[in-house]
């Protein structure tokens, strides 16, 4: 007995496997039912009773051993391709890292500032979180006036004159800009945007906008109509059109709404334009006298255009997209679709 226990010791210490199955082999030729320790456990009962101290203990290390090392070749044959062997081939091809690629709202907001920096348009920024004078204040807001509620706002700090809070439009931006730069002024303003809307799939509450501030000496309403006329073309392609609806902005008189032609039917009518052949992009207007004043900018002199956009809408229109939340909900399905999109 002492011999088997030895020998079977001494094979433990170089027993090697090299897939799953030659372990589960190897463990029941030594721990199996019929297996060579449960062997020498079964004659282990049969020894002279002055004999089962030495063998009892000599039985159980090894049982231990082989355990452990059932355990350990379990471990390395089925970590990594080693198990199969295939580790040996040097020549197998490689698992690719997979390539990112630029979010569709990036994508789309980069289009948006290039075709208007073509035109001439600088590029200005400005804070999110913001305070109550630039957001509103300045651009004709009155304390109190019900066109707050057409912006839920979220607050950052409340009870105060002019409390913080998260940027409900870009026009934000148009008012820095005309408080430190010189005239005349072209800019596009993009950046994310907040309200507190239900998430839905034509609403969220973190979204993006690109606005557009032009202020010099004679400027008219046909201009406004050409530079947007000009960018849908760009955007939407050669043959768009575009209408004007009246509407109302605080910070713009007169103020007007635009739509392009729709691109799917080309003005036929269909569920996406929902049968009227035009999709809302956008609101503008010229810059009205109220706003130009509070930035220190003489009314009677000068004059101007606004126009703002959201960048997931003209994004939506452009791929016919029906829902908002795909936007922010990082399905690589759907990121992948725009990875070979490049800029204009
Ligand atoms: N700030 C408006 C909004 O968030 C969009 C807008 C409309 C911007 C008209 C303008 C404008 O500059 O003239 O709904």
């Amino acid at each position: 007995m002492k011999e088997r226990i030895e020998k079977i010791t001494e094979e433990l210490k170089t027993l090697q496997c090299k897939t799953e199955k030659e372990v589960e082999e190897a463990r029941v030729r030594l721990l199996g039912k019929k297996g060579e320790i449960t062997a020498l456990f079964d004659e282990f009962r049969t020894i002279a009773p002055e004999l089962k101290r030495e063998f009892g203990q000599k039985l159980n290390v090894l049982k231990k051993d082989a355990l452990a090392k059932i355990e350990e070749l379990k471990a390395s044959a089925s970590s990594g391709p080693a198990a199969g062997g295939a580790s040996d081939d040097v020549t197998m091809p490689g698992e690719p890292h997979q390539l990112g690629s630029r979010h569709p709202v990036s994508i789309a907001r980069e289009q948006i500032v290039n075709i208007f920096r073509k035109f001439g348009y600088d590029v200005a920024e400005g804070p999110e979180i913001e305070d109550d004078y630039h957001v509103f204040e300045a651009l004709n807001f009155p304390p109190n006036h019900p066109a707050r509620d057409m912006q839920d706002t979220f607050f950052v700090s409340n009870g105060h004159l002019n409390p913080l809070l998260l940027r409900t439009h870009t026009s934000s931006v148009q008012v820095r800009t005309m408080e430190k730069n010189q005239l005349p002024i072209r800019v596009i303003c993009p950046g994310r945007v907040f309200r507190n809307e239900a998430i839905s799939a034509r609403a969220h509450c973190i979204f993006h906008q690109v606005e557009g501030l032009y202020i010099d000496e004679n400027v008219t309403f046909a201009d406004l109509k050409q530079a947007i006329l000009l960018f849908a073309r760009e955007m939407f392609g050669p043959d768009t059109q575009i209408r004007m609806r009246p509407s109302y902005f605080p910070f713009t008189e007169p103020s007007a709404e635009v739509d392009v032609s729709c691109n799917i039917c080309h003005g036929k009518g269909c569920n996406i334009c929902k049968g009227t052949g035009w999709l809302e992009i956008l609101g503008c207007g010229m810059v009205d006298p109220n706003v130009l004043e509070a930035s220190g900018i003489d009314s009677k002199k000068y004059n101007g255009f606004a126009f703002g956009m959201g960048v997931e809408r003209i994004a939506m229109l452009k791929w016919q997209v029906n829902d908002l939340r795909h936007y922010f909900e990082n399905d690589m399905r759907f990121l992948r679709e725009f990875s070979t999109c490049v800029d204009v």
